[in-house]
């Protein structure tokens, strides 16, 4: 380098930026991606234009996900001219598994293509990179692989997470909803060993982390030897997590209907650090749409699944995915889902237009919807459910909650914080700083948050 500059500390240190798209666990593969290639010299920086690598972790679960990477490369292919080929370019995550070639094949501009299982071969697959100066496409390796690799001893430098951290607990789906690709990007189930959790779990509270949020495609499908011995579920895991100190909060997501079982409902009902908030997507209510999801439930079982959960815990607050418009649905179907978040009422949900996804069974059935039909359910249900979150955040006016501080907001002396429930909550800081949890009094409500005040403990 002839540039004068170059001799200031860190100026030509290897520098990566990680673009996230998808589900949080997508989230946390790219804080470990990071924290892979610390130890090989990379700092994580925050824009594609000063970096010697862009990874682009992606998502393929709707077309329009996995399209917003083409763009992207796009961009990306005009920032690689100008640096004059040097910029390395990864494509990461869900498409990679899904497309693997074909990334390449489309956008040239494309040096590596890595499936979910193998960020932890990363820095060997840069190296065989550098080595032939031609692509390489790597989307075979387990999951129990990639694990493994992960907790040995030498990748324990964790990048700071702040006050709230994802902690991936369960990888793949044997589901196989028929409109899924997930069970293809991400293979098989496979559940992590208690002890390597609770390894990771500490080691995150030791780096100012106060909430953990266990990831999984099927997160209560979680289980596994535990720490006794014994064949654990995530009721257990959570009561064993729950014992560690200065962890304050535990969460899950996301779950399925069909595993929700008595011992997680009663850690709900017991257990302090398990936060009263639900995410457990039904996608219809209706049993004939079900049915040809090969969703395995029907909607009165998940009705009374739900009961049952509020009366172990009644505050707690459900939240919930749908899909409007899979193949063959009628008006009468579409009502049924309707007269299901009727009945069950939401704090918050999401919901989308059924997305025909290539290999999903779904995708070749021969009644697929015009666009306009799903775009107008679409708007019905999710008008409903708006209403239902904006009535679940008025009822808290007038409340406290507990809320713990994460970040600062945007007006000075601003904090934000998040209640049990998950609503950001926008406070005076006053005496009290990131990490702090406090009680607070709602105050006020927005679309997608609260406002309070301290109040003494
Ligand atoms: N494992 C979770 C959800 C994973 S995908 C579960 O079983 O519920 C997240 C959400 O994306 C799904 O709940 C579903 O509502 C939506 N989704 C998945 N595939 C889709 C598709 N082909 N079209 C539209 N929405 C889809
Ligand atoms: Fe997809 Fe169904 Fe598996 Fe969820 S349970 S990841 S929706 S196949
Ligand atoms: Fe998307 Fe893969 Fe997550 S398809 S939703 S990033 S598991």
């Amino acid at each position: 380098m002839t540039d004068p500059s170059a001799a200031t500390v860190g100026s030509n240190q290897r520098k990566v930026f990680i673009k996230t798209y998808g589900c949080q666990m997508n989230v946390y593969d790219s804080q470990r991606m990071g924290e892979v290639l610390g130890e090989r010299g990379y700092a994580v920086t925050q824009t594609a234009d000063d970096a010697d690598l862009v990874i682009l972790n992606t998502c393929h679960i709707r077309e329009k996900a996995a399209e917003k990477v083409y763009s992207e490369l796009g961009r990306l292919r005009r920032l690689k001219e100008s640096t004059g080929g040097a910029l390395k370019i990864a494509v990461a995550g869900c498409v990679a598994q899904a497309e693997g070639e074909e990334i390449v094949r489309r956008a040239p501009v494309v040096d590596l293509v890595f499936g979910p299982q193998t960020y932890h071969r990363l820095p060997a697959l840069l190296d065989q990179h550098a080595r032939t100066g031609t692509a390489v496409i790597e989307t075979e390796f387990p999951a129990h692989e990639k694990f493994d690799a992960l907790d040995a001893p030498s990748s324990a430098t964790p990048l700071k997470r702040g006050v709230a951290a994802f902690l991936t607990v369960q990888e793949g789906c044997d589901k196989f909803c028929t409109f899924c690709v997930v069970p293809y990007t991400r293979g098989a189930e496979f559940s992590r060993p208690a002890a390597r959790i609770v390894a990771e779990a500490r080691q995150l509270v030791e780096t100012g982390v106060r909430e953990i949020t266990l990831l999984g495609q099927n997160v209560n499908a979680w289980h596994g030897e535990g720490l006794g011995g014994k064949e654990w579920s995530l009721g257990h895991l959570l009561d064993e997590l729950s014992a560690i100190e200065g962890l304050q909060r535990l969460r899950y997501t996301t779950s399925h209907p069909r595993d929700m079982d008595e011992a997680l409902i009663a850690a709900h009902g017991r257990n302090p650090k398990v936060m009263p908030y639900l995410h457990l997507p039904v996608q219809s209510g209706s049993d004939r749409m079900l049915k040809a999801m090969n969703r395995k439930h029907t909607a009165a079982s998940y009705v009374e699944l739900v009961a049952r959960i509020r009366q172990a815990r009644p505050d707690i607050a459900m939240s919930s995915d749908f899909i409007v418009g899979f193949p063959d649905e009628t008006d009468a179907d579409f009502e049924e889902t309707m007269q299901l978040v009727r009945e069950v009422t939401f704090a918050q949900a999401f919901s989308f237009k059924y997305s025909p996804r290539p290999g999903t069974p779904a995708a070749g059935h021969d009644a697929q919807l015009p666009e306009d039909v799903k775009s107008e359910r679409l708007a019905r249900l999710q008008t409903l459910l708006l209403e239902q979150q904006a009535a679940f955040n008025a009822r808290c006016v007038g409340r406290t909650l507990d809320v713990l501080l994460e970040k600062p907001g945007r007006k000075p002396g601003q904090l934000i914080g998040r209640s049990p429930y998950l609503q950001s909550v926008f406070l005076d800081a006053g005496n009290c700083s990131v990490g702090d949890n406090v009680r607070v009094e709602i105050t006020a409500t927005g679309p997608n948050s609260l406002t309070g005040h301290m109040v003494d403990a």
